[in-house]
């Protein structure tokens, strides 16, 4: 069999010469990985889903009237809808109070914006769903040929928690230049909390994330000819609280060679593979990436143990930028 040509492997080759290896943590999510994160939302350890729903079961009617005060009707599209769980409450709401009659959701994964444009019809009559499949910038471009009004964009979940913060900085910034005055972010951040809290949803009793980081050698194995032995390789997840990283690694337990079809790579004992962040922030941090990337922020919604944060910002008019200064 020949090896695909293909992005992945050229992204795993490169990662795995890195003189600190290392795995893109986009490729988690093939079927087997979509399905253990589905897992990892619903283990006990993982607080952040329950947090998050908690928000929007509970503050939808709020964080639609902070909206309001910017626009009578807008457009709701999301980054990374996934199944849309959580922001359904938000939906259901919008539709009924008649804010909204327009939803676009954006997603990598194309069997997600098709179970959602057949399911949400029936959730959500009145409103129409229309989906985008691909990478969020191109798409949100696309997007903008179809919806010419006033927009609140939905970056639900902490999925920027999986970028460095500099990363993320640049990630808000170029999101910034595909709005418009007065159009709206309601963005999810994970909290820095007690970091042995934090640390356990990233190590769950069960093993869950332990499987879900192995997933992502066995994918390779699948899909690259490779031959990683998984019980060759232990889940090593750390929290610092002082950064506020979380990152997990993949620990080779003896020195050892893994072919990708002709490609070699030697582990050395013990040697690390640098698999995911999941940053946690503090408001002040916060409050500064929503400034310095352009936005203002609106308004703040906390679940009730103060664990996570949906956050409202908006694109502030350029004469309230400019009489600010
Ligand atoms: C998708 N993202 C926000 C998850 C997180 O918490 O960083 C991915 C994840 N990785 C391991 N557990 C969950």
């Amino acid at each position: 069999m020949t090896i695909p040509d293909s992005n992945f492997r050229r992204d795993v080759i490169r990662g795995l010469s890195a003189r600190q290896k290392y795995l893109e943590p986009k490729y988690f999510y093939d079927a087997t990985g979509d399905r253990l994160f589905q897992q990892i939302m619903q283990s006990p350890e993982y607080y952040l889903t329950n947090a998050e729903l908690e928000i929007l079961q509970r503050q939808s009617n709020a964080i639609l009237g902070s909206c309001l005060q910017f626009h009578r009707q807008f457009d709701i599209v999301e980054l990374g809808a996934g199944d849309a769980s959580k922001s359904l409450y938000l939906l259901e709401q919008a539709l009924q109070r008649g804010i909204s009659y327009h939803y676009y959701p954006i997603d990598i994964s194309g069997n997600v914006i098709g179970y959602l444009e057949t399911s949400l019809p029936g959730k959500l009559p009145g409103m129409t769903t229309r989906g985008f499949t691909g990478e969020y910038f191109h798409m949100l471009e696309e997007l903008n040929r179809y919806s010419k009004g006033p927009k609140l964009v939905l970056f639900l979940g902490a999925t920027i928690g999986n970028m460095q913060p500099e990363e993320a900085f640049h990630f808000c910034r170029e999101l910034h230049t595909y709005l418009n005055e007065g159009d709206l972010l309601l963005i999810g951040f994970d909290l820095k909390k007690d970091p042995a809290t934090i640390l356990a949803a990233y190590n769950d009793a069960a093993g869950i994330t332990r499987d879900f980081n192995l997933n992502l050698l066995a994918r390779i194995n699948r899909e690259l000819e490779g031959n990683f032995d998984l019980k060759k390789f232990r889940h090593y997840p750390v929290y610092d609280p002082g950064t506020g990283a979380c990152k997990s690694y993949l620990i080779s337990t003896e020195a050892q060679v893994v072919t990708l079809g002709d490609t070699r790579i030697s582990f050395e004992k013990d040697e690390a593979i640098y698999m995911e962040v999941s940053q946690k922030y503090d408001m002040g941090q916060i409050e500064q990436m929503a400034r310095k990337s352009g936005f203002t922020p609106i308004q703040h919604f906390y679940d009730r143990e103060r664990n996570f944060l949906d956050t409202l910002w908006t694109v502030p008019s350029l004469k309230s930028v400019l009489g600010s200064r």
